[in-house]
C-alpha cells in the first residue's frame, strides 16, 4: 500500500507521521506546502491553493491511498479570505477526489464540527442537516460535497477541538498563557469534545485496517462520512480547568491560574462559533469496532507526553 499524506506539518499530519502506523503499512510519501517537513527533512510539495497543480504530484506518486490532513484552518481570517479557504478546503479536495476516482484510490479526508450551526441540544448524528455559521465551515462543507460528488471511494472523518503536544492549539496556548498570568477568562457556553490527534490517528488506522480486510459489500457499508471525536463533552472553560489541574499534577506549571467563566458574547471574534459542537461518534465505533475513549483520557495522555518531553 502506497500512501500520500498531504499536510505533513499540521497538528494531525505530524502525528500521522510520528505515530509510524501509516509507514508500517507500506510506503508513506509525505507532502507539505513548501516541501519541508517539521524537522527540516525534504519532502514532496503540494500546494492546495493551486488545485490544478496537484495532478502532477499524483501522477508521479500514484498512491493507493491519499490522506488529506492539509487544510486552511484560520477560522477568523477565513472571514476575509473565503475564496482562498474555499480553494484549499473545497476545490482542491474535489481535484484529489476526481484523480482518485479515475485511479481507484481511496481518499481519507478530515472535516469539522463547524459544518453545523451548533443550535442542537443532543450530539449531532452524521446525517444531521448542515448549516455552517462562517466562511471556514462553508469551505469545509464545500470540500465534503466535492469529495462525495467526485465519485472517489472515501472516508470523511469529521473531528473537533483538535490538539496535540505540538502545533497551534488551545492546550498549548493555555499552558503558555497560564504560566504568565494569575487569572484567565475562558468561554463556558461553547460545548464540544476536545480530541487529541493521537485519537484521530488511531481511529484512522483502525478504519484503514477494517477497509483493507473487508469484502466489497462490507466496504460499501462503511465508506462515507463518520464522526471521529473523543467521547463525552465539556466547555472550553472545563477543558482549561482540566488542563491546569493535570499540568500542575505533572509539574508542567508551578500553579494553576484562576479560570473565570465568560460567555461567548464577552469575547467577540470575527467568525461565529457553534455553541453546541458535540458530534455523535457511535457510528464510527460500530462501523470499525474501535472504541473512542473519552476526552479526559486523551488529555492525560498528551500531558504525559509533554512531561516526558520535559524530563
Ligand atoms: N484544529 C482543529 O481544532 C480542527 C477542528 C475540526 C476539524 N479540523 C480538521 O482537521 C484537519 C487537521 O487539522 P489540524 O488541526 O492538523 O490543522 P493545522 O494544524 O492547522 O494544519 C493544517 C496544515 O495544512 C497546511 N496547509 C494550509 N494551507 C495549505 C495549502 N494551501 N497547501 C498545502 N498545505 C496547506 C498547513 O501548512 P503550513 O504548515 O505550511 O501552514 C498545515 O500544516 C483539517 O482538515 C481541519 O479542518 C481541525
Amino acid at each position: 500500500m502506497k500512501t500520500l499524506l498531504l499536510g505533513a506539518n499540521g497538528q494531525l499530519g505530524r502525528s500521522l507521521i510520528e505515530d509510524g502506523g501509516l509507514a508500517a503499512r507500506g510506503e508513506l510519501v509525505a507532502a507539505s506546502r513548501d516541501g519541508r517537513r517539521y524537522d527540516n527533512l525534504h519532502i514532496e510539495t503540494a500546494d492546495l491553493s493551486a488545485p490544478d497543480s496537484l495532478s502532477d504530484l499524483l501522477n508521479r506518486v500514484r498512491p493507493d491511498v491519499i490522506v488529506n490532513a492539509a487544510a486552511y484552518t484560520a477560522v477568523d481570517r477565513a472571514e476575509q479570505e473565503e475564496a482562498l479557504a474555499t480553494r484549499v478546503n473545497g476545490e482542491a479536495v474535489g481535484a484529489l477526489g476526481r484523480w482518485a476516482a479515475a485511479h481507484g484510490t481511496l481518499v481519507i479526508h478530515y472535516s469539522t464540527d463547524y459544518v453545523f450551526d451548533g443550535t442542537a441540544t443532543a450530539p449531532y448524528p452524521v446525517d444531521a442537516p448542515t448549516a455552517p455559521l462562517g466562511a471556514y465551515g462553508r469551505s469545509k462543507l464545500a470540500g465534503e460535497r466535492a469529495l462525495r460528488d467526485s465519485g472517489a471511494t472515501h472516508f470523511i472523518f469529521r473531528t473537533a477541538w483538535v490538539y496535540a503536544p505540538h502545533g497551534h492549539n488551545f492546550l498549548r496556548t493555555m499552558l503558555r498563557v497560564g504560566a504568565e498570568r494569575d487569572e484567565l477568562r475562558v468561554v463556558a457556553d461553547q460545548l464540544g469534545a476536545p480530541t487529541s490527534t493521537a485519537l484521530i490517528v488511531a481511529g484512522t488506522l483502525a478504519a484503514l485496517d477494517a477497509w483493507q480486510t473487508a469484502d466489497a459489500g462490507q466496504r460499501r457499508a462503511v465508506v462515507g462520512t463518520h464522526h471521529l471525536v473523543a467521547s463525552g463533552h465539556t466547555s472550553w472553560h472545563g477543558f482549561a480547568g482540566a488542563i491546569f489541574a493535570g499540568a500542575v499534577e505533572r509539574g508542567l506549571i508551578a500553579r494553576a491560574p484562576h479560570v473565570a467563566a465568560i460567555d461567548t458574547s464577552d469575547y467577540p471574534t470575527p467568525a461565529q462559533r457553534p455553541a453546541w459542537s458535540v458530534l455523535d461518534n457511535a457510528g464510527f465505533q460500530r462501523s470499525f469496532g474501535y472504541a473512542l475513549g473519552d476526552w479526559q483520557t486523551g488529555l492525560n495522555d498528551v500531558l504525559d507526553a509533554l512531561s516526558r518531553q520535559r524530563a
